[in-house]
C-alpha cells in the first residue's frame, strides 16, 4: 500500500502522498495542501523543502556521499576528464569514445566569441570584478543569439545554445582576467585539451612561446570536476526558478552566476585565502581567530554546509590534491600550515563539533587555485566555470519535464489598516 502523510488541521485530518526517491530519500507531497486546507507550509532558506524531482545529482549530506548520475564523485575526480563528466551531466551517460570525439570536436569549433565582444569588455573600469564582468558577457549572449529567447526551442536549438555556452565559456573566463590585467586576450586553441586550452588563454604572453604543465591541467581538471553538480544549491536554484519563467538559457546561467558570487556561496573560496593571508599578516594565533569566531565576530570562511553534517567528500579530495599538487609543483605556501592549522583546531572545539561544521569544498580550493597562479579575484569565476554544466543540466532537465513557474508563497506579517482619511484629493 503506497505510504501515506497524515497531517491534522482543525481537528481534520487530511491524508498526503509519500515520495520515495531512488536512495529511499522520501518526501510528503503537499502540492494539494494549499487547495484541500487552505494552509500553505513555512521553511525560511527552504532548508525541508524539496523544490524538484531530478535525476541528476545525489548528496547525503548525513553520510558525506555525492554522486553524478549515479557514479561516485570520487572515481569521476579520479579518473575523469572534465568534459567526460560534462557530458555525463548534461546527456545522463559517460560518453563512448566516438560520442566523446563529436562532443569535443562540436565545442571546440565554438569557442571562439563575437569580437563585439570586446567592445562590451572595453565599457569595464579595468578593476571590475570578473564575476560582475562575466555575467555580464553570459547576458550578453543573448544578443549575439537573439534565437536563444525563443521560449519553446527545438531539441537541436536547445542543444546548440547549451554547445555554446560551453564553448565559449572558458574564452569569456579568460578575457575577463585578461581585460583586468590590461592584456591583450588570447583565442582558443583547437589542438589543446579543455583544461590545457583555458590555460593558455589565460596566461600565455604574447611575445613568449607558452607551455602548458600538465601538473597544472590536471590539477585544475580535478578542481572542475569537483564543482559540476551540486543539486538544489543557491545558484542552480536560482537558475532554475529563472529558466521556470522560460528565460533563455543564457539569462538563466548569469542569474546564477550572480548567485554564486555571495560569500556564502562560491564567493567563499575567494573569502577563505583573504582570511588566511589576514591571520598570517596580522601575527595572530590560530586561538585567537577560532575565539573571534566562537563569539560570532566573523566566519570561518569555507567551514559549515547546509547539507553536509558529517563532511564534505569534495573537501577531503581538494585536501589530498592540494598536497599533491604543491609538492609536485614545488611550492611552499604557508597558508596551507595556517588552513592545517584551523581546521586540526576548529575539528577539535565543541563550537565546531556541536553544530556539525566541517571544511567545505572551499577550505583548500582557493590554496590550489593560488599554486596554479590564479589570482584570487579569479577563484569564485573559477568555481563558476566548473559549475557550468551543472547549471546547463539542471535547466535542460526543468525545461523537458515542463516544471511549472517558481514561485513561492508567503506569511504576510504587515500592519493591516483598513480606515483611512483622505487628505487631498487627486
Ligand atoms: N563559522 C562559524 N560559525 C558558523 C559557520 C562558520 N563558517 N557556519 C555556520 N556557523 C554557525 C552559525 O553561526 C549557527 O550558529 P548558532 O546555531 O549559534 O546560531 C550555526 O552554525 C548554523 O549556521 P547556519 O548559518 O544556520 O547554517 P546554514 O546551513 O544556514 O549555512 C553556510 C550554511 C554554508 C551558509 C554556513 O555554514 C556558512 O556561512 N559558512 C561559511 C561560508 C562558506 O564557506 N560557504 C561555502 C559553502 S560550500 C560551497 C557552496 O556550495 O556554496
Amino acid at each position: 500500500m503506497a505510504e501515506l502523510a497524515e497531517i491534522i488541521l482543525d481537528g481534520k485530518s487530511y491524508k498526503f502522498p509519500v515520495i520515495t526517491g531512488t536512495e529511499n530519500e522520501k518526501a510528503i507531497d503537499i502540492s494539494k495542501l494549499r487547495d484541500e486546507t487552505g494552509y500553505i507550509t513555512y521553511d525560511q532558506g527552504y532548508k525541508n523543502t524539496g523544490a524538484t524531482k531530478s535525476e541528476i545529482t545525489f548528496l547525503d549530506g548525513e553520510n558525506g556521499i555525492l554522486h553524478y548520475r549515479g557514479y561516485p564523485i570520487e572515481q569521476l575526480a579520479e579518473t575523469s576528464s572534465f568534459l567526460e563528466v560534462v557530458y555525463l551531466l548534461i546527456y545522463g551517460n559517460l560518453p563512448n569514445r566516438a560520442e566523446l570525439d563529436s562532443f569535443t570536436n562540436r565545442i571546440s569549433k565554438r569557442s571562439l566569441v563575437h569580437e563585439d565582444m570586446k567592445i562590451i569588455l572595453d565599457g569595464f573600469p579595468s578593476y571590475a570584478h570578473p564575476m560582475g564582468v562575466l555575467s555580464s558577457l553570459v547576458c550578453s549572449m543573448t544578443a549575439f543569439y537573439p534565437e536563444s529567447l525563443n521560449p519553446n526551442p527545438t531539441d537541436e536549438d536547445m542543444d546548440l545554445h547549451i554547445i555554446r555556452l560551453l564553448a565559449k565559456m572558458p574564452t569569456m573566463v579568460s578575457w575577463s582576467y585578461r581585460k583586468s590585467k590590461g592584456m591583450p586576450f588570447n583565442y582558443p586553441k583547437n589542438g589543446l585539451d579543455y583544461c590545457s586550452n583555458f590555460l593558455q588563454m589565460m596566461f600565455a604572453h604574447p611575445t613568449e612561446s607558452y607551455h602548458v604543465d600538465p601538473v597544472v591541467s590536471d590539477a585544475l581538471n580535478k578542481l572542475l570536476i569537483l564543482h559540476a553538480d551540486h543539486e538544489q544549491n543557491c545558484s542552480t536554484s536560482t537558475v532554475r526558478i529563472v529558466g521556470s519563467s522560460q528565460a533563455s538559457l543564457y539569462g538563466s546561467v548569469s542569474a546564477g552566476i550572480n548567485a554564486l558570487w555571495g560569500p556564502l556561496h562560491g564567493g567563499a573560496n575567494q573569502e577563505v585565502i583573504e582570511m588566511l593571508d589576514e591571520i598570517m599578516a596580522s601575527g595572530m594565533s590560530v586561538a585567537s581567530f577560532i575565539d573571534k569566531v566562537k563569539k560570532k565576530e566573523v566566519r570561518l570562511m569555507g567551514f559549515g554546509h547546509r547539507v553536509y553534517k558529517n563532511f564534505d567528500p569534495r573537501a577531503k579530495i581538494i585536501k589530498v590534491a592540494c598536497d599533491q599538487i604543491l609538492n609536485k609543483l614545488g611550492i611552499n605556501d604557508p597558508i596551507l600550515d595556517v588552513a592545517k592549522a584551523l581546521e586540526e583546531a576548529a575539528l577539535k572545539d565543541p563550537y565546531f563539533v556541536d553544530r556539525k561544521l566541517y571544511p567545505n569544498v572551499d577550505f583548500y580550493s582557493g590554496i590550489i587555485y593560488r599554486a596554479l597562479g590564479i589570482p584570487v579575484n579569479m577563484f569564485t569565476v573559477m568555481f563558476a566555470l566548473g559549475r557550468l554544466p551543472g547549471w546547463i543540466a539542471q535547466w535542460k532537465e526543468l525545461r523537458a519535464n515542463k516544471e511549472p513557474i517558481g514561485r513561492p508563497r508567503q506569511i504576510y506579517t504587515g500592519s493591516v489598516k483598513r480606515d483611512f482619511t483622505v487628505i487631498a484629493k487627486r
